[in-house]
Parts: C-alpha cells; structure tokens; sequence
C-alpha cells in the first residue's frame, strides 16, 4: 500500500484516550502520521505500512503523545486585580459576602468596562501563554465581566482575536447572566431582558458567541431566570451550558439537561436528581477544583455518584481573577486528582475526550484516532500519569495545532493580574 503523509512522528509512546480502549488508550513504540492537518494513521512502530513515505519525519525520542489538552472553562479575558478580596476571605470573609457588597464579578466588571481591546488583549495573552505551553490546543473563554452590550462584544472579540493570533483554537461562550450590573440594581428581571431580547441577538448577529452560559445561584439568577435566558439562546440555535450548583443546589443541572445542554460546571452541591438528569441528557459534568480550592470549600462534588452514572467528567481550570487565578491545567489535573479524588486517567480524559464534548467537539478533538483534527502535545514523561502527579512543573515538550509544529513557548512574563487600584 502506498502511504503518502504529510508529517509523521515515529518513536513514541500514544495515550490515544479513544473511547473504546481501555484506560489511556496506550500505544508503546508507535508512531502517528498527519495528512492535510488530521490523523491518517496511527499505529505501532512494527506496524508501519512498508513503502510509507512522509514529507517530513520527527523522530518523538520516547516522549509521550497526548490529544491536546483542551481547558473548556475560563473567563480569561479581563482586567483588575481582586488579590485584596484574596486576603478579605482569608480574613474570613465569604465569596458571598464580598459580592453582596459589591465586589467579586462586580469589581472585575468595574475594571473590564475601562479597559481598551488592547489592554484587555495585552493583559490576556501572558495567561494564555501559560496555557498554551502546557499543551492547550483548545480553549474556551467566556464573557461576562461587561455585562453591557459594548464590553460583552469587546471581550468576545479579544477572545477571537486570540484565536486569530496565538496557535489555539479559540471556543466562546456569551456569559451576560453572570451578575446584575450597577445600573440594573434591584431590577435583575429587566436585565435579563435586556440579555435576551438586546445583547444575545447582537452577539449571535455579529458570530461572537459559540455558545450560552448563566451563573444560577443566590447570588446569581434564579432557575426562572436562567430559563429565559436559554429560550434565546435556542432561538438563535446556540448551544447552552450553567454554572450550577457551585455555593447551594438550585436544581440548575435539571434545567440545563433539559435544554439538552453541553456541560454543568461546578457542581459542589449537586444532588442525586442533578446527576440522574445530566446521566440521562449526556450532558457533561466539568469539575473545576481551582474554585474549590481557592474558596477553600469543604463539601465535594458527588464523584462517585457521577462515576456510577456514567456521567462524563470533564476539568478545566475556570482561570478568572477571583475563585480561581490559576491559568494552568496541570494544576487543575492535579487538583482534581488530590482534591476529588479523580483517577490520573479521569483527569486526563477531563482535559482531553470529556471535555473535548463540553466544547460539542467530539467528532473533531479530543482523542486520538485516525480523521481526528491533529491537535496533540508531546511530553517528556515516564508514565501517562506523571502529568497529574506533580504541581508546578510542566514536562511539555512539543505541541501540534492540526498537523503543525510548534515550540512549546515559554510564557512571556506579564502579569497575572492588572495593576491595583484598577
Ligand atoms: O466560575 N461562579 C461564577 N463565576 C466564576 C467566578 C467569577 C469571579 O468571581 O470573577 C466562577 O467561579
Ligand atoms: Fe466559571
């Protein structure tokens, strides 16, 4: 048989995640060959067709080859610094409490709303480098720190401008039911309005939103609210998802299953029902220690209960200035591992295959197998688990957007957050 491959990486070791092997999908001593920026063949080194020809050949040196990694939950566009509300809660006082007085979201609201799209763009980017040089191929960034027309629009722009510019495949999600603006104090039924009927249909109009997110809480929207919000969302054929059940359990996991939602995130306070209604939709559960861990949470998300359902786990990092500054997703490995007691292996396919479906790009990404879009990440590592094990340090060595090399770059300095006072 002649083969004729663009690019082809001989020596490696595959965790291919494919959904009908078992564990890490592991391959030792096989190579992966790219045509036309999709996987045409993988296989064991013993296997390679005779007569296989490849334009240009990478010998993978033993490293480890991954789906690229894919964080499907961040609000990393924004500006502000909340490090004092950082050291408000280890004060004792409670994320609630804070946005009751009109900090949280609403400070970084303050701070985006006076930001130009470069600065926001500029302030971004070295938080995406982080990502990008751990082996994200694909990233989802949401609004919602605008929450009027103008800076929803401009954070959904800079969102696809970093798609545009940097070597990641950008995703983005409409958050403006995220918190109530000043100017919509005490009339959170007008805003919502004003989300449905004014700024979705302008977003979807202008192709800046992928996607629908809410924050259904007591100190978000209500399941009445949220409701409205996904009836606009359907309208203009988006897809939805909900931050659910992250402080108390309003039931927002059975409203976003039955709107045939992609993802519920959080999901500290989910109740058996909750886990019964997204088994039964398919919609994934992503887990997102990093918020767990910077409120220092106590009550866990009900793992096994979402295990014995078979409710796909997806992880991300939910990079955003407040309850999770942490733009990277090893660290959200290793957190959902020795905080949720994730397997490495579930932590993996939450970075990889699950949440390559909270994004609705399954058929595409997420796992490695022949047709799939060539994202993947290579790693000096002995073991597939080695990537959840440690904290604080990256063994990524190589990564690929569809077919294309390119040097895992190191993050370019910058700021995690604004300047204070912003
Ligand atoms: O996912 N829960 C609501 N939204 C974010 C927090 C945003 C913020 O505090 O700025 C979250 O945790
Ligand atoms: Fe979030």
């Amino acid at each position: 048989m002649n083969h004729t491959w663009d690019a082809l990486w001989t020596h490696v070791h595959l965790a291919t995640l494919a959904p009908a092997a078992a564990g890490y999908g592991e391959l030792r001593d096989a190579a992966l060959a790219v045509r036309d920026g999709r996987i045409a063949w993988l296989g064991s080194m013993r296997e390679l067709p005779a007569g296989a020809q490849a334009a240009i050949e990478h010998d993978g040196q033993g490293c480890w080859v991954t789906p690229g990694l894919i964080d499907c939950h961040t609000h990393i566009v924004y500006a502000g610094n909340r490090s004092d509300e950082f050291e408000a809660r280890l004060q004792g006082v409670s994320y609630e409490e804070i946005a009751r007085r009109g900090g949280g979201i609403r400070s970084t609201v303050r701070a985006t709303r006076a930001a130009t799209f470069e600065t926001l763009l500029a302030a971004s980017l070295p938080r995406v480098a982080t990502l990008l040089a751990e082996g994200v191929t694909t990233l989802e960034i949401k609004s919602g720190y605008g929450l009027d027309l103008d800076t929803e629009a401009r954070m959904l722009r800079v969102a696809r401008e970093i798609g545009r510019a940097e070597p990641v495949r950008v995703r983005t999600t409409y958050l403006g039911a995220h918190a109530v603006p000043p100017e919509f104090a005490g009339r959170t039924d007008d805003y919502v309005t004003r989300v449905c009927e004014e700024v979705l249909p302008a977003l979807a109009a202008e192709g800046l939103a992928d996607a629908v997110d809410a924050f259904c809480e007591t100190i978000g929207f209500t399941r009445a609210q949220v409701e409205r919000v996904f009836d606009a969302a359907r309208r203009l054929q988006l897809p939805v998802k909900l931050h659910a059940e992250q402080l108390s359990d309003q039931q927002g996991s059975q409203l976003v299953a039955r709107h045939g939602g992609l993802s519920a995130d959080h999901l500290e306070w989910l109740s058996p029902q909750g886990v019964q209604a997204l088994a039964a939709a398919g919609t994934v559960a992503v887990l997102l220690p990093g918020a767990y861990y910077f409120l220092r949470e106590t009550r866990l998300p009900p793992l096994q209960a979402l295990r014995d359902a078979g409710v796909p786990m997806a992880v991300a990092t939910d990079c955003n200035p407040g309850t999770s500054p942490m733009p990277s997703l090893l660290a959200a490995m290793n957190l959902a591992c020795t905080l949720f007691r994730l397997t490495p292996q579930e932590a993996l396919a939450g970075t990889t295959r699950h949440a390559a479906a909270a994004l609705g790009l399954s058929g595409q990404l997420g796992t490695l197998e022949p047709g799939k879009v060539a994202d993947f990440a290579l790693w000096a590592i002995d073991r597939p688990a080695d990537l959840s094990c440690a904290l604080g340090f990256n063994p990524c060595v190589g990564v690929v957007n569809a077919g294309v090399p390119r040097a895992p770059r190191p993050p370019q300095g910058g700021r995690c957050f604004d300047q204070p006072g912003q």
